[in-house]
């Protein structure tokens, strides 16, 4: 899977994308990620990227230009399933919608900033937009950031134990049961007997039971 992050601040991405799951799953070769700034297709001699909206509103505007060149010069090397546009105004990301982009090969997320981009790209380039919540962030680095964790620990190999992302919460429409490491007994709190018991299945029954309950009571919506 190829993964083309275009930004006006390419510096905000490179710590999220090279730590744990992710800088193991680029190594391992399961996923490319690349991260282009958007002033480098600016034709502009200072480098702009946006300028005043038409109609007089506060705050800035990206420009059509560098993003079509960006954009273009990506669509010449190779085909992509979708080009993804973060936005508040978008569907709201959650972990089908991970599910269903970790099957793709190739993605473009274009960072939104400022007041926004000039909506002609959104009607001609970008055909999907997504929110990850209903609140405004301050651009969308943060956002690609999350989707692209989300997304990259679901390709097969990149998580070491294979059940172990199918078992992350949500991915059953449940939340995950508690976890517990050793000691067995910390200051007087004790792990529940049963995970001491070595009965596998009583275990997994167990856990089963802990995952409804949590979600009824933290998640109904998901119930
Ligand atoms: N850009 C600004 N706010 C955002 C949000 N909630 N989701 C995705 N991109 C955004």
């Amino acid at each position: 899977m190829r993964i083309d992050i275009i930004t006006v601040l390419p510096e905000i991405l490179e710590s999220p994308l090279n730590y744990s799951i992710l800088k193991k799953a680029r190594e391992k070769g399961l996923v490319e990620i690349h991260v282009h700034n958007l002033r480098h297709y600016s034709s502009d001699k200072h480098r702009r990227v946006d300028d005043y909206p038409f109609g007089g509103q506060a705050g800035m505007v990206l420009q059509c230009e560098p993003i079509d060149r960006a954009i273009s010069s990506l669509k010449e090397q190779r085909d992509y399933d979708e080009v993804i546009y973060t936005s508040p105004d978008g569907e709201t990301f959650n972990q089908p919608a991970a599910n269903k982009l970790s099957l793709c090969r190739n993605l473009i997320i274009l960072c939104g900033h400022y007041k926004g981009i000039d909506y002609r790209i959104r009607e001609h380039l970008i055909t999907k937009e997504i929110s990850i919540g209903d609140y405004v962030l301050t651009g969308g680095e943060l956002a690609a950031a999350i989707m692209t964790d989300a997304i990259v620990r679901l390709i097969p190999g990149a998580i070491g134990d294979e059940q172990s992302a199918l078992s992350d919460s949500f991915q059953d429409n449940l939340l995950a049961p508690p976890v517990y490491t050793r000691p067995a007994n910390y200051k007087g709190w004790e792990v529940p007997e049963i995970l001491l018991s070595g009965h596998e299945a009583k275990i997994r029954e167990w856990e089963l039971q802990q995952s409804i309950k949590r979600t009824e009571k933290l998640r109904p919506d998901l119930l």
